[in-house]
Protein backbone atom coordinates (compact mmCIF):
# COMPACT_ATOMS: atom_id res chain seq x y z
CA UNK A 1 0.00 0.00 0.00
CA UNK A 2 1.57 3.21 -0.89
CA UNK A 3 2.17 6.39 1.01
CA UNK A 4 -1.48 9.01 0.65
CA UNK A 5 0.97 11.48 -0.96
CA UNK A 6 2.80 9.66 -3.30
CA UNK A 7 1.89 7.40 -6.58
CA UNK A 8 2.85 3.92 -7.17
CA UNK A 9 4.10 2.84 -10.38
CA UNK A 10 4.10 -1.02 -10.90
CA UNK A 11 6.05 -2.38 -13.37
CA UNK A 12 4.13 -5.37 -14.94
CA UNK A 13 7.54 -7.00 -16.62
CA UNK A 14 8.41 -7.83 -13.26
CA UNK A 15 5.98 -6.91 -10.54
CA UNK A 16 8.16 -3.92 -8.74
CA UNK A 17 6.64 -1.40 -7.50
CA UNK A 18 8.39 2.45 -6.71
CA UNK A 19 6.78 5.77 -5.22
CA UNK A 20 7.00 8.88 -6.60
CA UNK A 21 5.80 11.70 -4.11
CA UNK A 22 3.44 14.16 -4.76
CA UNK A 23 4.12 17.78 -4.40
CA UNK A 24 1.53 20.38 -3.89
CA UNK A 25 1.46 24.08 -5.11
CA UNK A 26 -0.60 26.91 -3.97
CA UNK A 27 -2.83 26.57 -6.00
CA UNK A 28 -3.74 24.40 -9.24
CA UNK A 29 -2.98 20.69 -10.00
CA UNK A 30 -0.19 18.72 -7.93
CA UNK A 31 2.75 17.22 -9.75
CA UNK A 32 4.17 13.85 -9.32
CA UNK A 33 8.14 14.29 -8.58
CA UNK A 34 9.37 11.90 -10.75
CA UNK A 35 13.40 12.73 -10.84
CA UNK A 36 14.27 9.23 -9.67
CA UNK A 37 12.36 7.90 -12.15
CA UNK A 38 14.76 6.70 -14.27
CA UNK A 39 16.98 5.95 -11.72
CA UNK A 40 14.67 3.37 -10.07
CA UNK A 41 13.10 2.10 -12.95
CA UNK A 42 15.95 2.23 -15.85
CA UNK A 43 13.30 4.19 -18.17
CA UNK A 44 12.48 8.01 -19.24
CA UNK A 45 9.20 8.93 -19.41
CA UNK A 46 7.82 9.97 -22.29
CA UNK A 47 5.40 13.71 -23.04
CA UNK A 48 5.61 14.65 -26.37
CA UNK A 49 4.86 18.52 -26.39
CA UNK A 50 5.53 18.77 -22.40
CA UNK A 51 1.48 18.40 -22.32
CA UNK A 52 1.70 16.63 -18.80
CA UNK A 53 4.80 17.76 -17.55
CA UNK A 54 5.32 20.91 -15.22
CA UNK A 55 8.77 22.00 -16.23
CA UNK A 56 9.83 23.86 -13.44
CA UNK A 57 8.17 25.54 -9.94
CA UNK A 58 7.34 29.23 -10.51
CA UNK A 59 5.73 31.43 -8.52
CA UNK A 60 5.43 34.24 -11.32
CA UNK A 61 2.00 33.26 -13.17
CA UNK A 62 -1.05 31.41 -12.35
CA UNK A 63 -3.29 29.99 -15.39
CA UNK A 64 -6.44 28.24 -14.56
CA UNK A 65 -7.58 27.33 -18.26
CA UNK A 66 -11.04 25.66 -17.14
CA UNK A 67 -11.68 28.84 -15.23
CA UNK A 68 -10.34 31.70 -17.96
CA UNK A 69 -8.21 32.91 -15.06
CA UNK A 70 -5.05 34.21 -15.30
CA UNK A 71 -2.81 35.77 -12.48
CA UNK A 72 0.66 37.72 -12.49
CA UNK A 73 2.13 37.25 -8.77
CA UNK A 74 -1.51 36.58 -7.44
CA UNK A 75 -3.11 39.41 -9.02
CA UNK A 76 -5.84 38.84 -11.71
CA UNK A 77 -5.25 40.11 -14.81
CA UNK A 78 -8.14 42.58 -15.02
CA UNK A 79 -7.46 44.23 -12.44
CA UNK A 80 -3.84 44.63 -14.15
CA UNK A 81 -5.28 45.57 -17.47
CA UNK A 82 -8.10 48.02 -16.32
CA UNK A 83 -6.64 49.79 -13.08
CA UNK A 84 -2.94 49.37 -13.76
CA UNK A 85 -0.12 51.01 -16.73
CA UNK A 86 2.26 48.26 -18.09
CA UNK A 87 5.07 49.73 -15.85
CA UNK A 88 3.13 48.35 -12.74
CA UNK A 89 3.18 44.95 -14.58
CA UNK A 90 6.90 45.31 -15.32
CA UNK A 91 7.68 46.61 -11.78
CA UNK A 92 5.67 43.39 -9.86
CA UNK A 93 7.05 40.83 -12.27
CA UNK A 94 10.99 42.24 -12.17
CA UNK A 95 10.64 43.10 -8.27
CA UNK A 96 7.71 40.59 -6.89
CA UNK A 97 5.25 43.56 -6.07
CA UNK A 98 3.32 46.02 -7.48
CA UNK A 99 5.33 49.73 -6.96
CA UNK A 100 4.08 53.08 -4.94
CA UNK A 101 3.58 56.17 -6.76
CA UNK A 102 7.25 57.18 -6.56
CA UNK A 103 8.53 53.55 -7.06
CA UNK A 104 6.13 53.75 -10.36
CA UNK A 105 7.91 57.08 -10.98
CA UNK A 106 11.40 55.81 -9.94
CA UNK A 107 11.13 53.09 -12.15
CA UNK A 108 9.84 54.68 -15.41
CA UNK A 109 12.34 57.30 -14.97
CA UNK A 110 14.95 54.45 -14.84
CA UNK A 111 13.91 52.91 -18.10
CA UNK A 112 13.30 56.18 -19.62
CA UNK A 113 17.28 57.05 -19.12
CA UNK A 114 17.89 53.58 -20.77
CA UNK A 115 16.06 53.54 -23.69
CA UNK A 116 18.46 55.24 -25.98
CA UNK A 117 20.60 52.23 -28.05
CA UNK A 118 24.60 53.07 -28.60
CA UNK A 119 25.10 55.09 -31.24
CA UNK A 120 27.61 52.15 -32.47
CA UNK A 121 24.60 49.81 -33.00
CA UNK A 122 23.42 52.22 -35.69
CA UNK A 123 25.82 50.45 -38.32
CA UNK A 124 24.11 47.16 -37.24
CA UNK A 125 20.84 48.48 -39.34
CA UNK A 126 22.37 49.51 -41.72
CA UNK A 127 23.84 46.05 -42.88
CA UNK A 128 20.29 44.51 -43.53
CA UNK A 129 18.47 44.22 -46.33
CA UNK A 130 15.48 46.48 -47.17
CA UNK A 131 12.20 44.84 -46.31
CA UNK A 132 13.99 42.46 -43.47
CA UNK A 133 11.96 40.93 -41.05
CA UNK A 134 11.38 43.42 -38.25
CA UNK A 135 11.93 40.00 -35.83
CA UNK A 136 14.74 38.87 -37.60
CA UNK A 137 16.54 42.30 -36.65
CA UNK A 138 15.26 42.27 -32.96
CA UNK A 139 16.98 39.55 -32.22
CA UNK A 140 19.80 40.02 -33.84
CA UNK A 141 19.98 43.35 -32.02
CA UNK A 142 19.40 42.32 -28.28
CA UNK A 143 21.65 39.88 -28.25
CA UNK A 144 24.15 42.79 -30.04
CA UNK A 145 23.41 44.71 -26.93
CA UNK A 146 25.52 41.80 -24.58
CA UNK A 147 28.95 43.45 -26.72
CA UNK A 148 27.98 47.02 -26.19
CA UNK A 149 26.85 46.95 -23.33
CA UNK A 150 29.74 45.14 -21.24
CA UNK A 151 30.02 46.62 -18.39
CA UNK A 152 27.53 44.26 -16.59
CA UNK A 153 27.21 41.03 -18.35
CA UNK A 154 28.01 38.27 -14.28
CA UNK A 155 24.89 36.49 -14.49
CA UNK A 156 26.14 35.70 -10.71
CA UNK A 157 25.57 38.89 -9.72
CA UNK A 158 22.47 40.69 -9.02
CA UNK A 159 22.90 44.04 -9.53
CA UNK A 160 24.53 43.48 -12.68
CA UNK A 161 21.54 40.93 -14.21
CA UNK A 162 18.87 43.36 -12.80
CA UNK A 163 20.56 46.20 -14.88
CA UNK A 164 21.01 43.51 -17.72
CA UNK A 165 17.10 43.34 -17.18
CA UNK A 166 16.55 47.38 -17.03
CA UNK A 167 18.32 47.90 -20.12
CA UNK A 168 16.48 44.93 -21.87
CA UNK A 169 12.74 46.04 -21.38
CA UNK A 170 13.91 49.40 -22.13
CA UNK A 171 15.83 48.87 -25.28
CA UNK A 172 13.82 47.24 -27.20
CA UNK A 173 10.86 49.70 -27.93
CA UNK A 174 13.39 52.03 -29.09
CA UNK A 175 15.10 48.91 -31.56
CA UNK A 176 11.52 47.52 -32.40
CA UNK A 177 10.87 51.18 -33.89
CA UNK A 178 14.28 51.23 -35.68
CA UNK A 179 14.32 48.00 -37.32
CA UNK A 180 10.91 49.06 -38.55
CA UNK A 181 11.44 52.33 -39.68
CA UNK A 182 14.91 51.12 -41.04
CA UNK A 183 12.55 48.32 -43.08
CA UNK A 184 10.77 50.88 -44.68
CA UNK A 185 13.81 53.11 -45.85
CA UNK A 186 12.21 55.94 -43.07
CA UNK A 187 14.42 58.10 -40.84
CA UNK A 188 14.94 56.99 -37.45
CA UNK A 189 12.87 58.67 -35.08
CA UNK A 190 14.64 59.11 -31.01
CA UNK A 191 13.21 58.07 -28.09
CA UNK A 192 11.25 61.48 -26.22
CA UNK A 193 12.11 61.54 -23.41
CA UNK A 194 8.24 64.08 -22.25
CA UNK A 195 6.43 60.93 -23.65
CA UNK A 196 5.72 58.04 -21.58
CA UNK A 197 6.83 54.18 -22.03
CA UNK A 198 4.36 53.65 -23.85
CA UNK A 199 3.45 56.25 -25.91
CA UNK A 200 6.81 56.72 -27.16
CA UNK A 201 6.30 53.23 -28.85
CA UNK A 202 3.53 54.66 -31.10
CA UNK A 203 5.41 57.89 -31.69
CA UNK A 204 8.70 56.50 -32.28
CA UNK A 205 6.75 54.22 -34.88
CA UNK A 206 4.67 57.22 -36.32
CA UNK A 207 6.83 60.37 -36.35
CA UNK A 208 8.41 62.38 -38.61
CA UNK A 209 11.30 64.60 -38.04
CA UNK A 210 9.79 68.49 -37.32
CA UNK A 211 6.66 66.81 -37.64
CA UNK A 212 4.04 67.19 -34.32
CA UNK A 213 2.52 63.77 -33.40
CA UNK A 214 -0.77 63.82 -31.34
CA UNK A 215 -1.56 60.70 -29.61
CA UNK A 216 -4.69 60.28 -28.24
CA UNK A 217 -5.53 58.89 -24.76
CA UNK A 218 -7.36 55.73 -25.80
CA UNK A 219 -4.53 54.49 -28.28
CA UNK A 220 -2.17 54.49 -25.75
CA UNK A 221 -4.29 53.00 -23.68
CA UNK A 222 -5.00 50.12 -25.85
CA UNK A 223 -1.61 50.16 -26.44
CA UNK A 224 -0.63 49.52 -22.59
CA UNK A 225 -3.46 47.05 -22.45
CA UNK A 226 -1.78 44.92 -25.09
CA UNK A 227 1.57 44.77 -23.54
CA UNK A 228 0.09 44.01 -19.92
CA UNK A 229 -2.10 41.29 -21.57
CA UNK A 230 0.96 39.45 -22.94
CA UNK A 231 3.26 40.65 -20.35
CA UNK A 232 3.49 36.95 -18.72
CA UNK A 233 2.03 33.32 -20.01
CA UNK A 234 3.91 31.11 -17.63
CA UNK A 235 5.87 28.16 -18.93
CA UNK A 236 4.91 28.56 -23.07
CA UNK A 237 6.96 27.67 -26.09
CA UNK A 238 9.24 30.77 -25.81
CA UNK A 239 9.40 30.97 -22.24
CA UNK A 240 10.49 27.73 -21.74
CA UNK A 241 13.36 28.57 -24.68
CA UNK A 242 14.33 31.53 -22.45
CA UNK A 243 14.51 29.14 -19.28
CA UNK A 244 16.29 26.35 -21.46
CA UNK A 245 19.21 29.05 -22.47
CA UNK A 246 19.22 30.98 -19.10
CA UNK A 247 19.79 27.15 -17.25
CA UNK A 248 23.02 27.15 -19.02
CA UNK A 249 24.28 30.58 -17.26
CA UNK A 250 23.94 32.81 -20.37
CA UNK A 251 22.97 36.22 -19.59
CA UNK A 252 19.51 37.70 -20.24
CA UNK A 253 20.49 38.70 -24.16
CA UNK A 254 21.35 35.71 -25.43
CA UNK A 255 18.08 34.36 -23.52
CA UNK A 256 15.88 36.61 -24.73
CA UNK A 257 17.15 36.90 -28.19
CA UNK A 258 16.49 32.94 -28.42
CA UNK A 259 13.15 33.72 -26.71
CA UNK A 260 12.80 36.25 -29.92
CA UNK A 261 13.19 33.37 -32.13
CA UNK A 262 10.58 31.02 -30.62
CA UNK A 263 8.27 33.65 -30.33
CA UNK A 264 8.72 34.18 -34.20
CA UNK A 265 6.03 31.26 -35.71
CA UNK A 266 2.94 31.24 -36.51
CA UNK A 267 2.00 29.05 -33.72
CA UNK A 268 3.27 31.61 -31.17
CA UNK A 269 3.45 35.51 -31.81
CA UNK A 270 2.36 35.00 -35.41
CA UNK A 271 -1.01 34.02 -34.41
CA UNK A 272 -2.69 37.68 -34.42
CA UNK A 273 -1.21 38.20 -37.91
CA UNK A 274 -2.99 35.43 -39.26
CA UNK A 275 -6.43 36.22 -37.79
CA UNK A 276 -6.09 39.88 -39.78
CA UNK A 277 -4.80 37.96 -43.40
CA UNK A 278 -7.65 35.39 -42.77
CA UNK A 279 -10.42 38.26 -41.81
CA UNK A 280 -9.07 39.99 -45.32
CA UNK A 281 -9.16 36.54 -46.87
CA UNK A 282 -12.97 36.16 -46.25
CA UNK A 283 -13.73 39.81 -47.00
CA UNK A 284 -16.90 40.07 -46.87
CA UNK A 285 -19.98 39.03 -43.98
CA UNK A 286 -21.73 37.36 -47.13
CA UNK A 287 -19.32 34.84 -47.06
CA UNK A 288 -18.95 33.78 -43.06
CA UNK A 289 -21.24 31.22 -43.67
CA UNK A 290 -18.83 29.26 -46.07
CA UNK A 291 -15.51 29.72 -43.90
CA UNK A 292 -17.20 28.53 -40.81
CA UNK A 293 -18.30 25.25 -42.55
CA UNK A 294 -15.22 25.25 -44.11
CA UNK A 295 -13.62 25.05 -40.59
CA UNK A 296 -15.85 22.18 -39.42
CA UNK A 297 -15.37 20.33 -42.08
CA UNK A 298 -12.91 17.80 -41.06
CA UNK A 299 -11.27 16.88 -45.04
CA UNK A 300 -10.29 20.96 -44.93
CA UNK A 301 -7.49 21.79 -43.31
CA UNK A 302 -8.71 25.47 -42.98
CA UNK A 303 -9.24 26.56 -39.24
CA UNK A 304 -10.34 29.56 -37.87
CA UNK A 305 -7.86 32.09 -36.29
CA UNK A 306 -7.95 33.74 -33.32
CA UNK A 307 -10.06 30.43 -31.92
CA UNK A 308 -9.71 27.76 -29.43
CA UNK A 309 -6.80 27.46 -27.01
CA UNK A 310 -4.40 25.02 -25.99
CA UNK A 311 -4.69 26.15 -22.11
CA UNK A 312 -8.40 28.08 -21.81
CA UNK A 313 -10.98 25.75 -22.70
CA UNK A 314 -13.70 27.68 -21.55
CA UNK A 315 -12.82 31.48 -22.65
CA UNK A 316 -9.60 33.39 -22.85
CA UNK A 317 -9.74 36.14 -20.15
CA UNK A 318 -7.37 38.53 -22.63
CA UNK A 319 -10.15 38.44 -24.90
CA UNK A 320 -13.04 39.69 -22.65
CA UNK A 321 -10.70 42.80 -22.09
CA UNK A 322 -9.45 43.30 -25.60
CA UNK A 323 -12.73 43.30 -27.17
CA UNK A 324 -14.12 46.05 -24.76
CA UNK A 325 -10.96 47.96 -25.97
CA UNK A 326 -11.51 47.38 -29.29
CA UNK A 327 -15.40 48.70 -29.06
CA UNK A 328 -13.44 51.68 -27.00
CA UNK A 329 -11.14 52.29 -30.04
CA UNK A 330 -14.55 52.58 -32.29
CA UNK A 331 -16.48 55.06 -30.75
CA UNK A 332 -13.45 57.49 -31.25
CA UNK A 333 -14.66 58.50 -34.43
CA UNK A 334 -10.81 59.65 -36.17
CA UNK A 335 -9.44 56.53 -34.78
CA UNK A 336 -9.38 54.40 -37.90
CA UNK A 337 -10.46 51.03 -37.67
CA UNK A 338 -11.39 48.84 -40.72
CA UNK A 339 -14.79 48.53 -39.93
CA UNK A 340 -15.50 45.88 -42.95
CA UNK A 341 -13.03 43.35 -41.13
CA UNK A 342 -14.54 44.67 -37.98
CA UNK A 343 -17.95 43.95 -39.77
CA UNK A 344 -16.59 40.12 -41.18
CA UNK A 345 -14.75 39.75 -37.78
CA UNK A 346 -18.49 40.03 -35.28
CA UNK A 347 -20.26 38.01 -37.79
CA UNK A 348 -17.50 34.80 -37.25
CA UNK A 349 -17.89 35.29 -33.48
CA UNK A 350 -21.35 35.45 -33.68
CA UNK A 351 -22.26 32.53 -35.55
CA UNK A 352 -19.86 30.15 -34.28
CA UNK A 353 -20.29 31.10 -30.28
CA UNK A 354 -24.49 30.07 -31.58
CA UNK A 355 -22.78 26.82 -33.54
CA UNK A 356 -23.08 23.49 -31.96
CA UNK A 357 -19.09 22.23 -33.54
CA UNK A 358 -17.63 25.04 -31.33
CA UNK A 359 -20.13 24.79 -28.45
CA UNK A 360 -18.83 21.00 -28.24
CA UNK A 361 -15.13 21.74 -28.53
CA UNK A 362 -14.84 24.73 -26.01
CA UNK A 363 -13.32 26.91 -29.28
CA UNK A 364 -14.29 30.52 -28.60
CA UNK A 365 -12.07 33.81 -29.10
CA UNK A 366 -9.31 34.16 -28.18
CA UNK A 367 -6.72 37.45 -28.07
CA UNK A 368 -5.09 37.20 -31.27
CA UNK A 369 -8.89 37.22 -31.99
CA UNK A 370 -9.17 40.96 -31.19
CA UNK A 371 -5.51 42.17 -30.83
CA UNK A 372 -4.74 42.07 -34.35
CA UNK A 373 -7.70 44.59 -35.06
CA UNK A 374 -6.16 46.97 -32.80
CA UNK A 375 -2.83 46.78 -33.54
CA UNK A 376 -4.07 47.61 -37.11
CA UNK A 377 -6.39 50.36 -35.78
CA UNK A 378 -3.22 51.56 -34.30
CA UNK A 379 -1.27 51.88 -37.84
CA UNK A 380 0.76 49.02 -36.51
CA UNK A 381 1.17 46.84 -39.49
CA UNK A 382 1.35 43.18 -39.63
CA UNK A 383 4.56 42.17 -39.36
CA UNK A 384 5.19 44.51 -36.32
CA UNK A 385 2.44 42.46 -34.65
CA UNK A 386 5.35 40.04 -32.97
CA UNK A 387 7.61 42.67 -32.55
CA UNK A 388 4.82 44.49 -29.84
CA UNK A 389 4.01 41.01 -28.37
CA UNK A 390 7.89 40.91 -27.50
CA UNK A 391 7.57 44.04 -25.90
CA UNK A 392 5.26 43.10 -23.82
CA UNK A 393 6.63 39.74 -23.19
CA UNK A 394 9.96 41.08 -22.15
CA UNK A 395 9.66 41.56 -18.28
CA UNK A 396 8.04 38.22 -17.88
CA UNK A 397 11.10 36.51 -19.96
CA UNK A 398 13.40 38.64 -17.80
CA UNK A 399 11.08 37.08 -14.46
CA UNK A 400 11.59 33.68 -15.28
CA UNK A 401 15.32 34.15 -16.12
CA UNK A 402 15.89 35.79 -12.72
CA UNK A 403 13.22 33.07 -10.89
CA UNK A 404 15.76 30.28 -12.52
CA UNK A 405 18.79 31.78 -10.79
CA UNK A 406 17.24 32.58 -7.69
CA UNK A 407 16.33 29.06 -7.81
CA UNK A 408 19.73 27.82 -9.12
CA UNK A 409 18.16 25.21 -11.19
CA UNK A 410 20.22 22.35 -13.38
CA UNK A 411 21.09 23.26 -16.71
CA UNK A 412 17.58 21.76 -18.96
CA UNK A 413 18.86 18.35 -20.18
CA UNK A 414 15.58 15.85 -21.77
CA UNK A 415 16.42 12.41 -22.74
CA UNK A 416 14.47 11.16 -25.55
CA UNK A 417 13.15 7.85 -27.19
CA UNK A 418 15.54 6.58 -29.89
CA UNK A 419 14.70 5.50 -32.70
CA UNK A 420 17.31 5.69 -35.24
CA UNK A 421 18.94 2.83 -36.52
CA UNK A 422 21.08 0.28 -34.52
CA UNK A 423 24.86 0.35 -34.85
CA UNK A 424 25.57 0.24 -38.53
CA UNK A 425 28.42 -2.20 -39.51
CA UNK A 426 30.88 0.08 -41.54
CA UNK A 427 32.56 -0.34 -44.76
CA UNK A 428 36.26 -0.03 -44.08
N1 LIG B 1 -11.25 26.07 -36.02
C1 LIG B 1 -11.93 24.91 -36.24
N2 LIG B 1 -11.80 23.81 -35.47
C2 LIG B 1 -10.95 23.88 -34.43
C3 LIG B 1 -10.23 25.05 -34.12
C4 LIG B 1 -10.41 26.16 -34.96
N3 LIG B 1 -9.75 27.31 -34.72
N4 LIG B 1 -9.48 24.84 -33.04
C5 LIG B 1 -9.71 23.57 -32.65
N5 LIG B 1 -10.61 22.99 -33.49
C6 LIG B 1 -11.17 21.64 -33.38
C7 LIG B 1 -10.18 20.58 -33.85
O1 LIG B 1 -10.34 20.29 -35.22
C8 LIG B 1 -10.56 19.42 -32.94
O2 LIG B 1 -11.74 18.84 -33.45
P1 LIG B 1 -12.02 17.25 -33.27
O3 LIG B 1 -12.12 17.03 -31.78
O4 LIG B 1 -13.29 17.00 -34.01
O5 LIG B 1 -10.84 16.56 -33.88
C9 LIG B 1 -10.92 20.09 -31.62
O6 LIG B 1 -11.36 21.41 -31.98
C10 LIG B 1 -9.73 20.20 -30.66
O7 LIG B 1 -8.66 20.78 -31.36
P2 LIG B 1 -7.12 20.62 -30.93
O8 LIG B 1 -6.26 21.05 -32.07
O9 LIG B 1 -6.91 19.25 -30.38
O10 LIG B 1 -7.06 21.64 -29.76
P3 LIG B 1 -5.76 22.19 -29.13
O11 LIG B 1 -6.12 22.63 -27.78
O12 LIG B 1 -4.63 21.25 -29.27
O13 LIG B 1 -5.41 23.45 -30.08
C11 LIG B 1 -5.13 25.60 -30.92
C12 LIG B 1 -5.44 24.75 -29.69
C13 LIG B 1 -3.81 25.18 -31.57
C14 LIG B 1 -4.99 27.07 -30.48
C15 LIG B 1 -6.31 25.48 -31.93
O14 LIG B 1 -7.53 25.82 -31.31
C16 LIG B 1 -6.10 26.31 -33.19
O15 LIG B 1 -5.43 25.85 -34.11
N6 LIG B 1 -6.65 27.56 -33.22
C17 LIG B 1 -6.48 28.44 -34.35
C18 LIG B 1 -5.11 29.11 -34.27
C19 LIG B 1 -5.04 30.20 -33.19
O16 LIG B 1 -5.93 31.02 -33.03
N7 LIG B 1 -3.92 30.22 -32.45
C20 LIG B 1 -3.67 31.20 -31.39
C21 LIG B 1 -3.76 30.58 -30.04
S1 LIG B 1 -3.52 31.79 -28.76
C22 LIG B 1 -1.87 32.03 -28.63
O17 LIG B 1 -1.09 31.21 -29.00
C23 LIG B 1 -1.34 33.29 -28.03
Amino acid sequence: MGQKNSVTVTDNRNGKSYEFPILDGTIGPSVVDISSFYKNLGMFTFDNGLTSTASCQSAITYIDGEKGKLMYRGYDISYLATQKIFADTAHLLLYKKLPTDEEREAFRLELKRRSFIHEGMIKLFDAFPDNAHPMAILSAAVSTLSTFYFDHLDVDSPSEYMEMAKRIIAKIPTIAAFSYRYSRGLPIIYPNLDRGFVENILYMLRAFPYDHVNLKPIEVKALDTILTLHADHEQNASTTTVRTVASTHAHPYAAVSAGIGALWGRAHGGANESVIRQLEVIGDVKNVEKYIAKAKDKNDPFRLMGFGHRVYKNFDPRAAILKNIRDQLMKESDIKIDENLVEVANKIEETALKDEYFIKRNLYPNIDFYSGLILRALGIPKDMFAVIFVIGRAPGWIAQWIELKEHNERITRPRQLYVGPEERTPKY
